[in-house]
Parts: C-alpha cells; structure tokens; sequence
C-alpha cells in the first residue's frame, strides 16, 4: 500500500478509535494507550484525573536489525476484567483480592515482516502493571535485548527516595531528595558495600518511592522478575522522565530471550494516601501463584543466631588467621585455630538453649564450614563446598542435640558471590543438609560475581536466585536470600523462599556509619514493596562501645524501636539477632520478641509517611491477638492508635513498650517502659515516640486476673 494511504488510514484510525483508555474497578484510576504518528507505542496514567504519568514510550530495542520501537499498527485489542480473592500460604493478611481491569493491545511491525508485539495492561484501584509479550511466530525466535524503552514521564519535580542505581548492590542509603537533585555518585562515599557499579549520576534503584507537590504517592517497581535483568531508571532532570535502564552482562547485551517469552511487569503504585501504598498488593498479584502444592512443610519462624556476635567483633567466621586455604589440599585440623571462632559444637548448643527456653523455631549457625580464611575479596571460584564442617563444629551431635529440644537447625551458604560453585555442588548440598536436619538455608552473594563479568542484578544472576529457590523447593528446604537482586512479589510463586536481605540491614550498624533514624521509615515504601526483609532486628544493646572500649558505632534506634520493627517490617522470618546474654539482662522487653507472630490473618496501616513515621497494626494468624509497631525518624511524635478493628465484644490487655520520656536514639537509647491496661475497640492509644524511637504493643484477649490487676486504659 502507498504510504500516504497509510498514514491517511492511521490518521483516521487515530481520530476514530485512539487513544484506547480503560478505567480501574472503581474509575479512580485512568490508563490510555496511544502510537505517535511514527507508530511508537506511548502510555498515560490518570489519578482522579489528575496526570501521573505524562504520554511515555514503549518498546524495546534488539541487537539484531529491527528493534520493537516504531512502526507499529494496532491489530487487535482486547478488554477483560479480573476478580478473585486467594490465600497466600503466608504472609500479611489471610486473603488478598485480585481485581483489575485488563488491556491487551496486540501490534504489528509491517517494515519487520508483519512481527507481533503484544503489550499488556492490567489496571488495579491501587496502581497500574505493564509487561510486553512475545508471541510465538516465524518472524521471531531468537533475540537479544539492548535497550528497554519503557518510561515513566513524571508530571514534576517529586520528592524522591532514591538510592543510586547500581548493578550490584541495593545495600546504600536512602537520600530524600526531588528527583532533579539526585547525584548517584554520592554512593561513592559507601566504603562499607563490598561491590559497587554506580550506572551514572542520575540512576537510581527500583522501588522508587514519590511524593508530588500536590500530594499523590507514586511508587515505581517490577513484579515476577525472572529470565531478564533488574530494571534501574535514568532521570531526565528537565522533563522528570525516568527511563528503564537494564543491568547488562559483559557483552553489553541486557537479555538474551526465545519466543514466546515476556518481560517482568512493570508496576506504578499511586494513592493520596501513604497507607495504601504500603497495603497495595500489586506486586503479589502480578506474581504467578504458588508452584509448590504441599505447602505444609513451609513454615515461618522467629530464629536466634551465631551471627551478631562476629559483626560486633566477638567472635569469627574463620577458624584460624590464614589467608589461603584451598579445598581438597588444606588440613583444617592442623591450622592454628584463632580461638575466637563462633560456630563451635559448645556455642551451638548454648544458642540452642536459649531458642528452646524462649521459644524460637530455629538457630542460624554462620562460619560452620571450612573456607571462611580467605573467602572475601580474592574473586576465589571455589572457595566454600557447603559438606565439610570445621573441626570444632560437630555435626550429628548437634543434630541430635537441637532435635531434642525441639529445635530447628538453619544452614548457612555464603557464596562469596561465586555461583558457578554453588551451582556445581548444591544439590550434595541440599542433600547433606537434608540429612542433618535442616530445612532451611541462608544463602550469601557478598563478592564479585563468578561468572566474572556478570552483576548480581543481570539476567545471569536473576535466573540463578529463581534456580536456588526452585532446587530449594525441591528439597523442601526456605530459603532466606541475603545480597541477591531486589525482591519483586516471586515468593508468591516460591513460598519456601521467606526472606530476602536486598537492602541495608540492621548489620550496617554494626560496622558503618549505620542505618539514619529515618531508614525505617522508608524501608516498608521501597525495598519491602517487593517482598518481605530480613531486616534481622531486635538488637538491645544499642552502644557498641560495651564490647570494645572506643567502639564508635551504635544502632541508630532506641531499643523500643527495635520491638516495633517486629511489626513495621515484615518478615515471616525474623531474626532475634541481639546475644543471648543480652536479653537475658532484659527478660521484660525480650517478652515483646517471644510474643510477637511472624504470620498474620490482618494488617490495618494506621498512619505513615515515608522517611516520618509509620505505625501498622497485625492480627496473629489464627489467633485472638494483635500486634501494633510504630516508629518515627529522628524527631520525636505521639502516634495515635485506635483499636476500633479489635472485637468489640471483647475485653483484651494491652501491654505498651515504650520509649521512657527520657530516651532517644542518641542520648538515651535504652531507657524503656512497660505498661499494661484493660482496652476495648473503643479506646484510642496515644503512645510518645522518641527521637529515633519507636513502640510495640501487644494486645490479647484479658483473662479474670488481667482484670483485676490492670486499670482500664484512660488518655
Ligand atoms: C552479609 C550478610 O548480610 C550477613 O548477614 C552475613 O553475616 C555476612 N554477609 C557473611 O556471610
Ligand atoms: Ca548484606
């Protein structure tokens, strides 16, 4: 056909039937697709009809000779709509509804032999998922992604909290910033993060969370990545667009893909409420459900560790001070042990004690195994086998030992980033843990990848994590991944793989200029919107100068902050990662920790603003009992808790662990208070805050005796 004809035909096309726009369930949200003249796919996204995201491009450019950028027709669109609720096997709430609105637009490249390029929409009242598909066709088989064209053209200059975009790590700090003062290079300072690859000085990491000057919330992430590299965004500080910027390999090329495959979803989150960006469930629904049909050997757990003690300096991972041993050839029992070694047979079993005593599932052991001499920094191949236990690390007595009291073991497989080598020996190591006991693994990436040249965040690396969590799973092993790349809502899918690190956690206070006050408050907005964290909290001993005179480091909470945690970060697996001796000197606040559930029927966000404060209220799976977090930054405030979700039949006892009036996180970090009182639905909890402070509450129904002894609560 004459070219003028066709463009005549598209301009009528465009007039008559474009641009194509679909409403959410509830019409509070607006998407509209569109070509430009040059047949580019563009999208916009409407709140209340306000603009969120301006007219943005689409596409993806290839190595080979076509790229699905222009000359697209539109040659099919089909619209649908969703609803059901489903159950999660665990998690924040019992049952999650999945209700979007649905557009399909199927496109075809005349000039690239008719190839199909299919672009899906799913529409939520919370936010708004994308992903391209390819279809299988003869015009397509094999390709190499170069470059995603994806935008998200912002309507000003929002606020962001942003960390530098990097193809290695998300362990940074959080800067608070508007989106055209970011400077990624500002993550050059972070001498603490082993590996660093700052992409450029206006990247930043997903999830982005925004504030626009007019108050809408807009959180910027991916769902169900997998067999594609993690996507970074690049900021044009002129127009506030922010363009997909993947993770490459060392040829430079971003994925390498075989029709019919598609990209991850790509998913913007908006509200004018703060709190629904924390309760979306976007990033879950966008997931593929469970794979795993006998779930009933996943079960989330509070767990103790021999963990704490060698990132204060007490103890080490090393058994002696060597610096090259090899595998296979180095006799671990004629080495000079240090005699500082954490993971002996006689620490186990003290930790041990102390998880049956109290009540915890399980005790992570790290620094079991023989390599820990020269396992970081050389870029070493094989440097752990996961099967050989260093000489004072008994194995089958332990088994024996944690079995008899009840006690789950749970492995440790730092890699040191070498993942040809865990690939090679996981399944003997599966098998070995299997045999001793274990069902559950933290795996560790702190290192330069091997295979050298790729990142942890390329598509190498991505499919490697999902390979752990699917071999895993065969074994009936969880998985608690530390360093991989960031969480997007796959532990739907995987429901063995619990936790994920992918963040700055709690351990950066023991050993860097630490975590600011306010991290907390911005952790739930952007690393825990794909998935639940390891924060590893719950550390009393705030000053480290206790274990070694002119220590300068400290947590960066008070210790109420740290019970809070247990319920303002989510994590069906959750660390009591403090010593044993200490909470033996605070047997009160320790009951806070025993207490708390890790698998909750009910989540209400009572109020929260990110980088100011947050407080969430959970109701324990199965059980008559809430649990209540609230945290602020480092400026003291009241937060105001109704109880108007408990049973209002019901009478319950509320015992509040507070921030003593004296306290702050820098002045006064310790300094707490207990208090119990007779609530019903009717109450409403006012609760001081410290600077850098925080509060838990637990709430359970009030026997006979509670109501005698305990005052009702009056304001
Ligand atoms: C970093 C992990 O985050 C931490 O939990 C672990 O103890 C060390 N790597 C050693 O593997
Ligand atoms: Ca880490």
């Amino acid at each position: 056909m004459n070219k003028k004809i066709v463009l005549f035909l598209f301009f009528l096309f465009t007039v008559s039937n474009f641009p194509i726009t679909i409403k959410s369930p509830d019409g509070k949200l607006l998407l509209s697709f569109d070509l430009t003249i040059k047949g580019e796919p563009v999208y916009s996204l409407f709140f209340l009809e306000k603009l969120v995201v301006e007219s943005s491009r689409l596409g993806i450019r290839l190595e080979e000779e076509h790229g699905f950028t222009e000359g697209f027709t539109v040659i099919k669109i089909d619209n649908s709509g969703f609803d059901e609720v489903w159950e999660p096997v665990w998690g924040e709430v019992k049952e999650i509804k999945n209700n979007y609105k649905e557009l399909t637009v199927t496109l075809s490249q005349e000039s690239a032999e008719n190839r199909i390029l299919v672009i899906r929409f799913r529409l939520f009242n919370d936010g708004l998922g994308f992903r391209y598909e390819f279809p299988e066709q003869a015009a397509l088989q094999y390709f190499k992604v170069t470059d995603e064209l994806t935008e998200f053209n912002l309507t000003g200059d929002h606020k962001a909290f942003w960390m530098p975009g990097d193809f290695d790590t998300n362990e940074y700090d959080y800067s608070v910033t508007p989106l055209s003062q970011v400077k990624a290079s500002i993550g050059k300072l972070s001498d603490e993060i082993a590996v660093k690859s700052i992409i450029a000085e206006n990247a930043v990491q997903t999830p982005l969370m925004m504030k626009s000057n007019d108050g809408l919330y807009i959180n910027i992430h991916e769902a169900a990545l997998v067999n594609y590299p993690a996507m970074n965004l690049l900021i044009d500080k002129d127009t506030f667009t922010l363009k997909a910027e993947l993770v490459p390999d060392i040829l430079g090329i971003k994925a390498y893909l075989q029709a019919p495959c598609r990209t991850p979803w790509r998913t913007i989150i908006v509200s004018d409420k703060a709190e629904n960006i924390l309760s979306s469930k976007i990033i879950l629904n966008l997931n593929e459900p469970s794979k795993i049909d006998d779930a009933g050997w996943i079960k989330p757990m509070k767990y103790v560790g021999i963990w704490w003690e060698m990132h204060v300096g007490t103890s080490t991972w090393n058994y002696a001070d060597t610096k090259n041993v090899k595998l296979g050839v180095t006799d671990w029992s004629k080495l000079v042990r240090n005699g500082r070694h954490g993971a002996t047979t006689e620490n186990t079993k003290k930790y041990i004690d102390f998880a049956a005593i109290h009540g915890f599932g399980g005790v992570l052991i790290e620094g079991w195994n023989i390599g820990w001499e020269d396992w970081f920094g050389n870029w070493k191949e094989n440097v752990f086998d996961f099967t050989t236990s260093y000489p004072d690390f008994n194995l089958s007595e332990l088994k024996e030992y944690a079995a008899g009291k009840g006690i789950k073991l749970i492995m440790h497989h730092e890699t040191s980033g070498s993942a040809t080598n865990y690939e090679r020996r996981m399944d003997e190591a599966y098998r070995f843990m299997t045999y001793h006991g274990y069902n559950a693994v933290k795996t560790g990436y702190v290192g330069k990848i091997i295979p050298r040249g790729e990142h942890h965040d390329g598509q190498w690396m991505v499919n490697h994590y999902v390979y752990v969590a699917e071999k895993t799973a065969e074994y009936k092993i969880m998985l608690d991944a530390h360093e991989p790349v960031r969480p997007t809502g796959l532990h739907r899918t995987y429901p063995n793989w619990l936790s994920c690190e992918a963040g700055r956690g709690n351990e950066y206070n023991a050993w860097s200029k630490g975590n600011k006050p306010e991290h907390e408050t911005i952790l739930p907005f952007t690393r825990l919107i794909g998935g639940p964290m390891d924060y590893t909290p719950g550390i009393f001993q705030i000053r480290l100068d206790y274990y070694q005179k002119g220590k300068k480091e400290q947590v960066h909470t008070t210790l109420a902050k740290q019970l809070a945690l247990y319920v303002t970060i989510y994590s069906p697996l959750q660390m009591a990662a403090d010593l044993p001796e200490n909470y033996e000197r605070f047997p009160d606040a320790l009951k806070f920790i025993e207490d708390v559930a890790v698998d909750w029927d009910d989540t209400k966000i009572i109020e929260a603003e990110p980088g100011d404060y947050i407080t969430i209220a959970r109701k324990a799976k199965n059980k008559e009992e809430w649990y209540i977090g609230a945290i602020t930054d480092e400026t003291g405030r009241t937060a105001v808790i109704p109880l108007n979700y408990l049973n209002p039949e019901q009478k319950y006892l509320a015992t509040i662990y507070a921030d003593s009036p004296d306290a702050s996180w820098d002045k006064n970090p310790m300094a707490y208070q207990i208090k119990n009182y007779v609530v019903t639905s009717k109450n409403i909890l006012k609760v001081n805050l410290a600077a850098g402070g925080g509060a838990a509450v637990s709430i359970k129904t009030a026997d006979e005796r509670d109501l005698m002894r305990f005052n009702a609560y009056e304001e």
